[in-house]
């Protein structure tokens, strides 16, 4: 059984190859293809060999096909995710995000892949109009990512629908673990503390998100390997647990031993209408079709995350000091 991960370069994407990899599933791991050779995120791997990696690209159809031969599973996490760049780039998230999941689609297709796995994200739904969040929830697209993951997912549907192809959309709510881009907030917090700034600049702090610790995510995404219910179905994942940005800055101060004022840093807000404010997860659907347990807390998750950047200091230090978007 060979399993192809998309997106194995990137933060959830090589924590899943890397435990796919100790659990001895023989794996394909695709590298977006740049010429310096980089792995990404598992550049310094312990876990990987040579006989596992592909170079490529998602938006091209014919190395999709070559991609896909003799593989059983697809695990789809390519994808452009930063939403302040969605806003400058469009195009880039429709052929990366729409475009390279149609062609997935279709090579999984051609080859007679056996188990499908798109994977969504909870920006799709915008800021809660009830919570918590089931799948029945109205999709509203408040970003290009969102409009883009929303439509990539319906791509990977309708294929379901249409052709068959055993398709399970995989929601996970937001992520958060070692190895995140210091874009995202928690990272921010963790690295302007850790560089000994006097104030933690930040965007709003009054929204809240349903973290999962990436281990968990990637344990859960080997959990339904096989899982015959999951076809043609739309699944949240997330810990059905709420915390605003605020409190996540005082829970990362206190594992840090600093007490920090949080200035507002305007680039860092999203034009009105795009901030979502609220994301909290409804997970019986998940729970219902799939034996898992989170086992991370927020308080355990942070910590964990917060001694793997004090450990890799390298990733953040030298970094020019502007908000990377
Ligand atoms: N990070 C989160 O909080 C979160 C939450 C929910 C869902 N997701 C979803 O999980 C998936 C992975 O997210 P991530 O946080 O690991 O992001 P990431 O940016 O770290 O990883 C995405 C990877 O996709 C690769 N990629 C981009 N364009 C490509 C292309 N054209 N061809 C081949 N590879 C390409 C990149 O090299 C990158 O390593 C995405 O689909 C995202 O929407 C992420």
């Amino acid at each position: 059984m060979k399993i192809l991960i998309t997106g194995a370069d990137g933060f959830i994407g090589s924590h899943l190859s890397e435990m796919l990899i100790k659990k001895n599933f023989d794996v394909r791991l695709l590298i977006q293809y740049n010429s310096n050779g980089n792995l990404g995120n598992l550049e310094n791997s312990k876990y990987i060999s040579n006989k596992n990696i592909v170079f490529g690209d998602i938006r091209d159809q014919e190395f999709c096909n070559n991609l896909t031969k003799e593989v059983n599973i697809i695990f789809n996490l390519a994808a452009l995710i930063a939403i302040p760049y969605s806003y400058q780039a469009i195009s880039s998230y429709i052929d990366t995000n729409v475009i390279g999941t149609m062609n997935l689609c279709n090579s999984a297709l051609k080859n007679n892949i056996d188990y499908f796995y798109q994977i969504s994200t909870s920006e799709v739904y915008g800021s809660a109009q009830y919570v918590p969040i089931d799948e029945l929830h109205p999709l509203k697209p408040q970003s290009p990512y969102s409009a883009s993951k929303i439509a990539s997912d319906n791509i990977a549907l309708s294929y379901f629908y249409s052709f068959n192809l055993p398709v399970s959309v995989i929601r996970p709510f937001n992520n958060y673990g070692p190895r995140q881009s210091l874009r995202a907030v928690i990272p921010t917090i963790i690295t302007q503390i850790a560089l000994g700034s006097k104030k933690i600049k930040l965007g709003k702090t009054d929204t809240s998100r349903d973290f999962n610790f990436v281990e968990d995510t990637a344990n859960f995404f080997i959990e339904i390997i096989g899982n015959e219910k999951l076809i043609g179905q739309t699944i949240n994942f997330g810990t059905g647990n709420e915390v605003k940005v605020f409190d996540i800055a005082k829970k990362i101060m206190q594992i840090m031993n600093c007490n920090i004022d949080i200035e507002l840093d305007e680039n860092r807000l999203r034009p009105e209408n795009s901030e979502v404010s609220r994301l909290c997860c409804d997970n019986s659907l998940m729970k219902s079709l799939v034996d898992f347990q989170h086992q991370y807390n927020i308080d355990s998750g942070l910590k964990k995350t917060v001694e793997w950047f004090q450990d890799n200091k390298e990733v953040f230090t030298n970094k020019f000091d502007i908000y990377n978007k």
